[in-house]
């Protein structure tokens, strides 16, 4: 794993990410704007001790500074007026921002943290198709929607390969693929050993058989975000270049701010498409996140 970060980082900035991979991270929970407002959940927080700080970009997040106990057992929490998310996992609903006129579908939904923030966007109506192809995950998906109320959803238990025989058209797609989570150091250690270079290799054929199933799957001038915990190009921008090489319909858009740094167009000897910079990279060194990639593509209308 170091020496394909020092192949695509450079020894440098490799030498920061493993250091600060070390550091905790602060933990960070999205208000459920279904159930409470923002300042409201705020104020009982911040009365039992909490302390909340905001996030720049997003209006309904707070990193939380100070934690006199577990946030995982207050009341709030099992209302269902907050969700524990850590802050780049945020944004691929943030820029997809769907809207209750869209159909939308979240092609690997399970547990829910992406899923119920897409129906919060959508204020908690219109459609929101959930797919998830681990039966094992399907019931902790399930008791999310019920605690953060969301009454907009039908949950699919499938492969999500299958999205483009479904016979159904999507205005917006959340693809947040299963990846080897190499980002995730930061959270659980354990990532280092964990996943191999086998375990790269397989997962980025499935990345690739599902970014493609939901890209046929878009309405003209629709949008699909992919998004991995993974820092690894093969899981990233190696998967948008196989899948979208001579492709016109689809383009991958510029995002309409700077979260982290520009997608990698040149990576172990090999040139991408030019339109993948428009990618981000969110790294543990440079945005104090977890390692995480977003992508938002287009189809021509
Ligand atoms: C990165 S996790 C998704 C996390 C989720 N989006 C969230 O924010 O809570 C990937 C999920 O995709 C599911 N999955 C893997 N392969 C799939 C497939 N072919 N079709 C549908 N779901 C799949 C996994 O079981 C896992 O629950």
């Amino acid at each position: 794993m170091i020496e394909r970060y020092f192949q695509f980082l450079g020894e440098d900035q490799a030498k920061q990410l493993l250091i600060a991979n070390e550091k905790p991270l602060t933990p960070s929970i999205r208000v459920n704007t279904i159930k409470i407002d923002v300042e409201t959940l705020k104020y009982r927080l911040e009365s039992k001790g909490f302390m909340l700080e905001p996030l720049d970009w997003i209006p309904y997040g707070f990193k939380i500074n100070n934690a006199p106990f577990n946030l995982g057992s207050t009341h709030e929490y099992l209302q269902g007026f907050y969700y524990l998310q850590s802050i780049a996992p945020m944004l691929p609903v943030h820029i997809l921002d769907p809207s209750p006129s869209d159909i939308v579908v979240d092609m690997c939904a399970a547990p829910g943290g992406k899923a119920t923030h897409l129906a919060q966007k959508m204020n908690n109506e219109g459609n929101l198709i959930l797919i998830e192809r681990n039966k094992n995950r399907i019931p902790a998906l399930e008791l999310n929607l019920r605690r953060m109320g969301v009454s907009n959803s039908i949950v699919i238990y499938d492969d999500a390969v299958n999205l483009s025989k479904m016979n159904l058209k999507a205005d917006k797609i959340l693809l947040d693929a299963p990846c080897t989570g190499e980002g995730l150091i930061r959270q659980d250690p354990s990532r280092k050993k964990s996943k191999n270079k086998n375990d790269i290799d397989k997962l980025s054929v499935i990345q690739k058989k599902l970014l493609e199933s939901g890209l046929n799957s878009l309405n003209p001038g629709g949008h699909l975000l992919y998004s991995t915990c993974s820092i690894a190009p093969e899981e990233n921008e190696i998967v948008l270049d196989d899948v979208l090489k001579n492709n016109s319909d689809f383009s991958v858009i510029k995002i309409s701010s700077n979260y982290g740094v520009d997608g990698i167009t040149e990576v172990y000897n090999k040139k991408l498409r030019e339109d993948i910079k428009h990618s981000q990279r969110l790294y543990p060194h440079l945005h104090d996140t977890i390692g995480f990639f977003v992508s938002l593509i287009e189809k021509s209308k």
